[in-house]
């Protein structure tokens, strides 16, 4: 199906019943090199779904949205590779922030109801060449209508309203979303983009507890430029951590 209210995002739509993992399979694609930009795969079932840190995606059969877009964002030098993140997570709270309140992005993408759980991951691969974004592969895993997971913290938007959605609705909604911010990037917004990250983001600015060697009290600052997370511990001395370098107790 054709996305009407896009000009580039989802005009080319590639449905499978089944398949391993929609970012592998987009990794392949783009490979081949007959790929559009914008091209999105999207499956009701993925038998091998890749997760953050090497983990396992989990997502019952034609419940959820679980798909990945191709994007080309040439203009974005490596080092700026986070911008990429931050539209995306912006993305999927307002495709889904009428639905649901309290929902806010955990650093570095989770989206997270700021009490009950995780509703959606994202998972971007990157193909760098000459210190340029040449493509990426955006995975994206949104839990809509699944009511039961095997992991603790995983939660759907039906088990925080109660409702039932139709998932292609909030599908078209987000590519829309992405599209939109996706550009406003590509315009050069970064500010903005910056701004509305760190306005939905979870525990900012607020004294709490973390872990990097040790257990310590602290508050989020903001992000650099380069995705890493600042946090000021309670001795006042000011860090900066990687991905994995750091957790929230
Ligand atoms: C995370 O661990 O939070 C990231 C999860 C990303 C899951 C999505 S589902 C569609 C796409 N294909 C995959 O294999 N993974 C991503």
């Amino acid at each position: 199906k054709i996305l009407a209210n896009t000009l580039f995002l989802g005009k080319d739509v590639i449905y499978l019943p089944d398949c391993h993992s929609t970012n592998q399979l987009a990794m392949e694609m783009l490979k081949d090199k007959k790929v559009a930009e914008g091209s999105v795969v999207i499956t009701d079932h993925q038998t091998k779904g890749k997760g953050q840190r090497g983990n396992t995606w989990e997502s019952q059969e034609g419940k959820n949205l679980t798909f990945s877009i191709i994007l080309m964002p040439r203009f974005l030098d490596a080092m700026d590779q986070f911008y990429l993140n931050m539209v995306v997570s912006i993305s999927i709270l307002e495709a889904i922030d009428d639905i649901i309140a309290g929902l806010k992005v955990k650093w570095p993408n989770d989206i997270i109801h700021q009490y009950d759980g995780k509703i959606a991951g994202i998972l971007i691969e990157n193909i760098i060449s000459q210190s340029k974004i040449e493509s990426a592969v955006i995975g994206i895993g949104l839990n809509v209508n699944q009511r039961y997971f095997q992991t603790e913290t995983a939660t759907s938007l039906s088990n925080l309203s109660g409702f039932d959605f139709d998932k292609h609705a909030i599908f078209e909604k987000l590519i829309q979303k992405l599209e939109f911010h996706y550009l406003e990037l590509k315009k050069g917004n970064r500010k903005s983009i910056k701004d509305q990250y760190l306005k939905n983001m979870y525990r900012y600015h607020e004294m709490g507890d973390f872990e990097d060697k040790e257990k310590f009290k602290g508050k989020i600052l903001g992000v650099k430029e380069d995705g890493r997370l600042i946090i000021e511990k309670d001795t006042g001395s000011q860090n900066y951590y990687a991905f994995k370098e750091v957790k929230f107790l």
